[in-house]
Parts: structure tokens; sequence; C-alpha cells
């Protein structure tokens, strides 16, 4: 049975934010989703948040079914921290210590250092270039771990050990009740120090055994932005290769963002500077032009999007053509086949098979049937200033250039508006309709000259 604790009553001073700092985005999420989600992905019998400053606000973003909160106020170390949560621990479990600001540490690193903690004490340790500020791992000389020493607390030859704690701990619950009430707190700090669990264990003749990370970026922390900056990096450099390792060709693996889910079919092509966010769906064969922002989109099979095009919870069926420079607002769907085309926005609206709005329009809270042509500067006035209200337009209507459509209207099938119509009343099907005065050109007449001299 396992049991995780996720440490994340900390300050997070070095932010210089009002906000939590488990509550920072990474990839679009929250830090500490990424842990919850790694938890769950380890089959997590029981969650443990240990929160403190701002914990009410991190509880309120995150909380679910199943998560235990445990408030550590005043915030005393690690080993109080940890100390907080066994009231919500299994006895028979092994606990597992994460931490809310350690986002990307990996499940199968994991599955690792539970494997070596076995019933005993494990740590995840690495070896750093250059260990400043973490505590490091001392063993004797048969190897055996004796004692994990802060920076703080660590004499010189101490701090040449390059071989550091991570902070990442399993051990039985069991243990931790009898261990962690006996720490003290005689140190640099004035901490209770979960680390210090290690002479316990050793003095119980407990095993203690370490593993390593599968990738060192895994134990990586966020104090600071530039900190959390880099995370973002390395997380979006691992989305880029996961995307191309299930056959998705992006121009530049270096130039995407991802902030959230994006899910593509065969032979997705993807060019530079896209922003991907919520749950993007991308069909077989789409392309996605350079500049292009999506979010919450579900983009059919074969469609093409042209650079610096911008989609909000909206889906567009099968080739379809959208851009560049198309702007799709939250409830709009496109039927299959549907050209939307540069400088026009569409909201709220249905465009059947085969319609087309190719330049400069809007069409707000309006239904088109299939192979509408919207000519340029095509308006539908939806908004009256107090209510929002629909345009109706058939199948095969061909709406003239530069025409506003004062909604509620609509437009019969078939039906052809001249070009600079207002229309106010219903179109009838079949038909020409159009509002404009008739052209006249007046005999005779001649343009004011100036007088000479
Ligand atoms: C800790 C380890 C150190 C390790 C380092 C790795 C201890 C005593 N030291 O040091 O060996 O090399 O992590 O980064 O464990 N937290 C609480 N409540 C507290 C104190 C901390 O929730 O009272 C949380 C913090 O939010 C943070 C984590 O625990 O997420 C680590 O705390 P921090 O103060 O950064 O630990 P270090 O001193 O860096
Ligand atoms: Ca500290």
């Amino acid at each position: 049975m396992l049991n995780v604790v996720i440490l994340a009553a900390g300050q997070g001073k070095r932010m210089h934010s009002d906000r939590p700092k488990v509550l920072h985005p990474l990839g679009g999420r929250p830090l500490l989703a990424h842990v919850l989600e790694t938890a769950r992905e380890l089959g997590a019998d029981r969650i443990c948040i240990v929160h403190g400053h701002g914990g009410e606000a991190v509880r309120q973003a995150l909380d679910a079914p199943g998560l235990a909160w445990a408030r550590q106020e005043p915030q005393l170390g690690t080993g109080h921290a940890v100390l907080q949560a066994l009231p919500f621990l299994d006895d028979a479990a092994t606990a597992l210590v994460l931490y809310g600001d350690v986002p990307l540490i990996g499940a199968a690193t994991l599955r690792r250092l539970l494997a070596v903690a076995d019933d005993g004490l494990g740590i995840l340790a690495a070896v750093l270039d250059d260990p400043t500020g973490y505590g490091r791992i001392l063993r004797d000389a048969g190897g055996r771990v004796t004692r994990i020493v802060e920076q703080r607390d660590a004499a010189a030859d101490e701090l040449a050990v390059r071989e550091i704690n991570t902070g990442f701990m399993a051990a039985p619950v069991a243990a931790l009740k009898r261990w962690l009430p006996a720490l003290g707190n005689d140190n640099a700090q004035g901490e209770y120090y979960l680390t210090d669990i290690v002479g316990l264990a050793i003095a119980e003749g407990t095993a203690v055994a370490t593993a390593q990370p599968e990738a060192p970026w895994e134990v990586l922390g966020v104090n600071s932005k530039p900190q959390l900056a880099t995370l973002e990096r390395i997380h979006q450099q691992n989305n880029a290769r996961l995307l191309m390792e299930s056959g998705v060709t992006l121009a530049d693996p270096e130039r995407i963002d991802v902030r959230g889910e994006l899910d593509c079919g065969r032979d997705v092509a993807i060019d530079v500077n896209c922003v991907f966010a919520g749950r993007v769906v991308l069909g077989d064969g789409v392309e996605v032009g350079a500049h292009c922002v999506l979010r919450d989109a579900v983009i059919g099979a074969g469609t093409r999007i042209a650079p610096f095009s911008h989609i909000e919870e909206a889906e567009a069926g099968m080739n379809c053509l959208i851009g560049p420079y198309a702007r799709l607002r939250p409830g709009t769907r496109l039927g299959d086949a549907a050209h939307i085309g540069n400088f026009v926005e569409v909201k709220n609206s249905l465009i059947g098979d085969g319609s087309k709005a190719n330049h400069l329009a809007y069409l707000g809270d309006a239904t088109l049937g299939r192979n509408v042509n919207i000519g340029a500067g095509t308006i539908t006035c939806n908004y009256d200033g107090a209510a929002k209200h629909r345009t109706v337009i058939g199948d095969d209507a061909f709406i003239g250039s530069d025409s506003q459509l004062v909604a509620p209207v609509s437009v019969g099938r078939g039906a052809t508006l001249g070009a600079g119509t207002t229309l106010t009343e219903d179109a009838p099907p079949e038909r020409l309709t159009l509002t404009r005065t008739r052209q006249v050109t007046v005999p005779g007449w001649k343009r004011p000259a100036k007088k000479e001299g």
C-alpha cells in the first residue's frame, strides 16, 4: 500500500509573488497539479498535502475527492511538516515524500526509489558538480549511509561531498510514527529536519538505501522565477520530444508551447511558435501554420490552419481552410470543407459544410447552412445594446460584400443579397434582395472649378 505526502507549506519568498508558490503554472497547470498527477500515476492509496502559507487558496484550486489536507502552522522544518501528515496515513502503508515545488519528478524514478527502500528507508540521491545548498549524504568506509548533513551544519570536509539528498524519501508509515516525534531541532536553522530520520533508522537497524533519478532535471525545484522558466523549458522540450516520437512533425521543437494536453493524429505538422492550451485535438493530416494559438479546440482531419490564427473553444470539421489571421471564438463549429479566411471573426456560430467567409467579416450568433458564400466586409449585427440575436442563413445563399444582417433575421435558401445590403427583414429564398438606392448619373453636371486670377 502506498501513501504519498506532498510538502507544500513553504512560503516561496523568492518568487516575489502574492500567489502561493505551488500554484504558479508550469505547462499551463499549477506546479502542485503535476506532482498530484505523478502521485496518482503511482497508484497512491492516500495522498496528503501539507499546506501552510496561502494554503486555503491552494486547497480551493486543487481539492479533489480522496485528498487529505494537513495544515502546518508554523513551519518548523521538513520533519515537522511530514509529522503533520501522519494522522492521515495508514500504518500498514509505505510513505513517499514528494515536494509541491519539484514538479518534474517522474513516476519511473519514484518506483525505483520505492523498490530500493523496500521495507526500510529509501533516499533519492544525486551526484552534482556543484552541491552547494543541498544536504550532503555521508557514508562510512563500507559505503553505507550514515547521515545527511545540511549545508549550514556541515564541516569543511563534509561540504566537499558531492552526493546530495534530493529530498525525496520513502519509509514505512509505522517507522515514521516512531521516528518523527523523536526528532530534535538542535541545528543551525533550529528546524526539525526530516533528514535526521537517517540516524534513527540506523540506530534501529533499519536498512537505508539510495536510488538515483533517471534524469537529473527531475529533482530540480522552483524557488524563483528564473528557475520556473528553466523548468518550463525542460517541460516543453519533453512535450516536444513525445510529440515527435509519436509521429508529429515539428518545424522546431524549441519553438512550441503546450500548456495542457495536445492530442495529435497521424501526419500532423506544426510550424514554429504555436501555443496549445487546455485540451486540443488535431486530426490526421492537420497542418498548423506559424504563430497560431489554439485553446480547447478540436480540428478535423485534413484541415489546414494558416499562420497567425487564433482558435478558442471551437471545433472545425475535416478539410477546412482557416486563416491566415482568422479568429474562431467560443461556441464556433465549422462543418467539413469550410473556409474562414483572413480577418474573419466567428463567434458562437455554426458554419455548414462547404461554406466560405474568406475575407474581413464578423459572424456572431449565426447559423449558416451548406455552401453559403459570405462576401468581404459582411457583418452580423447580433447585438442591439441589450441582447444578442441570431442570424440564420440557408444553404447556397450568397451574401454580397459589405452587407449588414441586423439580427434577428434570416436569409432563405439560395437567396442572394446585393452588395451593401442592410438586411432588417427576412430575405426570401432563391431571390435577389438588396437595399441600396439606385445608381444615377447626373447629366450635364460639372465639377466646381477654382476661378483663375
Ligand atoms: C531540504 C533537505 C536537504 C535537501 C534539499 C533538497 C531537509 C532538512 N533538508 O533542504 O537535505 O538537499 O531539501 O532541495 O529536509 N517545507 C514545508 N514545511 C517546512 C519546511 C519545508 O512544507 O516547515 C517544504 C517546502 O515548501 C519545500 C520543501 O519542504 O517544498 C523543502 O524545504 P526547504 O526549506 O526548501 O528545504 P531545504 O532547506 O532546501
Ligand atoms: Ca530550509
